[in-house]
């Protein structure tokens, strides 16, 4: 096994971390962790993903009111709501900002911030966060990144699954 890649060696030892020291993220370690949201590959090339970063504590908590399973942003030093522009990208816009968030969850694991996938895609609650966040109509929440510096710790899973591995044909 491949031991001293770094790509691999974040790929394979992220987790969602959800309890935060308090902290402040540094902000030039925040940028890059947004910034790397836009190296995502993406449909054509066409790049419709938006990045909203968000720090106003009331704001995280009206999302937090808003989303029952993001009850950890409180304790959060930020958060990044990833969008979409539909009507560059129609749906494809939902691959696109999949890729850009896992981008930005291996970018904060490998520089040491804690960092959670809260879905907003398929959800009740994409249309509130649209309105909340002043979106304009074409563009639709995708995710929320909930971070922070990380007061725990989560061991890394063995998580392949020989059965789910396919040659040629099913
Ligand atoms: C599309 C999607 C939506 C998710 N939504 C939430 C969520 O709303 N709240 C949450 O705490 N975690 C959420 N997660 C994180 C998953 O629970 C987590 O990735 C999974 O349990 C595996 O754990 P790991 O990230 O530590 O490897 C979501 C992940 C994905 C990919």
């Amino acid at each position: 096994m491949e031991q001293n890649n770094a790509v691999l060696n974040a790929i394979k030892t992220r987790r969602s971390i959800r309890k935060y020291t308090g902290q402040p993220i540094d902000d030039a370690l925040l940028q890059e962790i947004i910034q790397a949201g836009f190296y995502a590959p993406s449909a054509m090339n066409r790049r419709p993903f938006h990045f909203i970063q968000l720090t106003d504590k009331a704001l995280l908590q009206q999302l937090c009111d808003l989303h029952p399973y993001a009850k950890m942003l409180p304790q959060a030093a930020c958060a990044i709501v990833v969008c979409g522009d539909y009507s560059i990208s129609g749906a494809f816009y939902m691959d696109d900002c999949a890729a850009a968030t896992q981008n930005i969850l291996l970018a904060a694991h490998s520089l040491g911030v804690g960092a959670v996938w809260c879905g907003v895609e398929h959800t009740d609650w994409q249309q509130p966060f649209g309105e909340l966040l002043h979106l304009p109509e074409q563009i639709r929440a995708y995710s929320l990144i909930v971070l922070g510096m990380p007061a725990e710790a989560k061991e890394a899973l063995d998580r392949v699954e020989p059965a789910k591995l396919h040659l040629n044909r099913w």
